[in-house]
């Protein structure tokens, strides 16, 4: 069975993961790095944003940029509010409780919608991704980005090198076998979209795959 909200009594748990540990850091400041050299301004959605920190990490390089997150568990959207807070990012960084699937915004709302590590929990990634098509402006991109599944020997071998035997074994191991995506599982989704956008691909940084959608 697929659990949609990481629960409540996990979320001290998993905000702990995503502040130390380097692998996830990481995906977060590439994802974040890539993200603030496409955009300068404007209004951006981030679908599944757990405590916030792809959000934070965004917000500190583009001073120009809103971003609202949202979440199934209201857990991490109080978890990630206070950090706002914390961080003086509250007045353009913002996070409400909320399902990808039954978005509370109007239609073109957002320049840009980003997700990251939350797309293997959708239990319709599908019509998940066409409620983003709704809320996104035309020509307006949606950056969709998980850990990849069945990634070539030679990333897996880069993932051992960079953060070592035990830490890359944890991510090659438990993380990705259970929090992940397969590049054939990807594309189906792609395929299956019932909604019209300009661009539809699939890339990956490092043991990441991202689905990049223009609108
Ligand atoms: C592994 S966490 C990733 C959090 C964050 N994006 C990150 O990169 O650290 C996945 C998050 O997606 C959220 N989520 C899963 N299904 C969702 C849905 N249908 N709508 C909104 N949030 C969802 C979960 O509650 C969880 O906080």
């Amino acid at each position: 069975m697929r659990i949609e909200a990481i629960p409540n009594f996990a979320v001290k748990f998993y905000s702990l993961i995503a502040r130390k540990v380097p692998c996830i850091i990481d995906i977060h400041q590439q994802v974040a790095q890539e993200i603030s050299a496409k955009i300068s301004t404007g209004k951006m959605l981030d679908a599944g944003t757990g405590p916030g920190y792809l959000p934070f990490a965004i917000a500190k390089r583009v001073p120009g940029v809103e971003i609202v997150g949202i979440d199934l568990s209201s857990g991490m959207v109080d978890v990630a509010n206070k950090k706002s807070e914390k961080l003086g990012l509250a007045n353009r960084v913002t996070f409400k409780t909320a399902n990808v699937g039954n978005l509370p915004f109007e239609n073109e709302s957002f320049d840009m919608v980003i997700s990251s590590l939350s797309l293997h929990h959708w239990a319709k990634p599908v019509e998940y991704i066409k409620e983003i098509h709704r809320v996104l402006k035309k020509g307006g991109q949606a950056y969709i980005y998980d850990i990849w599944k069945d990634t070539p020997k030679e990333i897996e071998e880069q993932v051992r090198r960079r953060y070592g035997w035990f830490l890359g074994f944890i991510f090659l191991t438990v993380v990705r076998s259970h929090s992940s995506m397969t590049f054939k599982e990807a594309q189906d989704i792609l395929s299956a979209l019932p909604v019209n956008f300009a661009e539809k691909s699939i890339h990956n940084i490092g043991a990441v795959l991202k689905l990049q959608l223009v609108k």
